[in-house]
């Protein structure tokens, strides 16, 4: 089953795969394509992928644009899968090096189609595919969660330093955070893909945080982030308030850390 937001993500990706394997037989994939979208994401990727009422043979043009939203689908499931697949060598290394464990957890989604189409319009973007690539960069995402700060800027430094992976954008939420008190590095990473004939830079936003900042975002996510009747300013407050204890906590945690283990890295 397709699921969307963080938490799904093991089955996203393992979907990915799924699909991957698939296109080895079209035929396969397209039935699973039609059996794996619902009648409302239909809609949403008959939009994008530019639906022709006229065509002759409506059945043929919807299996078209399922195909080609798979296809669009697919580049970002690799990308992220690449850039997991590089958090987890780097988790093994320290493990084996150091004895550290710099991750603790590392989960991600890919962008369901609707919130793709409600993105776009939110920033009037057309409603393409093709709009779509060159306007959104969060359509992959994975979060990484880590014990200390360090680790996080530890993690950045090793990520970047890798040929297949460029720094598109970066938000520096640890050093600056928003008046929510939200906390996180996000970083918007480019990762080169070859498939059919093309190269394309395929972005994918990581955020990174400690365990303690993960907590208060995942509480906070609910209680007002996402909540569509608001709250009030003394609540927003409080929240911000609850973020910054937090924060002394992780810093004090660090201090502890590296009067411990400092030198040893
Ligand atoms: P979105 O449209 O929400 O993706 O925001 P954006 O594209 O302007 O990027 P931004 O860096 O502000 O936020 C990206 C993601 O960070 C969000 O989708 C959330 O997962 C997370 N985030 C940002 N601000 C907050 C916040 O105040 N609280 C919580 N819980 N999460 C936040
Ligand atoms: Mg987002």
């Amino acid at each position: 089953m397709r699921r969307s937001g963080y938490g799904g993500s093991t089955e996203a990706i393992s979907d990915g795969r799924c699909l991957i394997e698939c296109t080895m037989s079209d035929k396969y994939r397209i039935v699973l394509a039609e059996e794996d979208f619902s009648p409302e994401e239909c809609v949403f990727i008959r939009q994008l992928a530019g639906y022709d009422e006229n065509c002759p043979s409506p059945g043929a043009e919807l299996r078209r644009c399922l195909n080609d939203y798979l296809v669009f689908q697919n580049d970002y499931i690799c990308a992220a899968k690449r850039i997991r697949t590089e958090l987890e060598i780097l988790e093994l290394d320290y493990r084996i090096r150091y004895d550290h464990r710099i991750i603790r957890a590392i989960d991600g989604r890919t962008k369901s189609v609707k919130s793709i189409c409600t993105k776009l319009q939110e920033k009037q973007k057309p409603l393409t595919l093709a709009s779509a690539s060159e306007n959104l960069t969060d359509i992959a995402g994975i979060r990484v969660i880590c014990p200390y700060i360090s680790d996080i800027y530890e993690i950045e430094n090793r990520l970047l330093a890798q040929d297949s992976i460029s720094l598109i954008r970066r938000s520096d939420y640890i050093c600056h955070p928003k008046p929510s008190g939200y906390r996180s590095l996000h970083l918007i990473v480019g990762t080169t893909l070859h498939s059919a004939g093309k190269t394309s830079r395929i972005p994918v936003e990581i955020q990174l945080r400690t365990v303690a900042m993960d907590s208060w975002a995942g509480l906070e996510h609910k209680l007002k982030y996402k909540n569509p009747l608001g709250v009030s300013d003394d609540v927003s407050t409080e929240l911000s308030e609850c973020a910054a204890v937090i924060a002394q906590t992780d810093e004090r945690m660090q201090r502890i850390y590296n009067s411990l283990f400092g030198k040893e890295k």
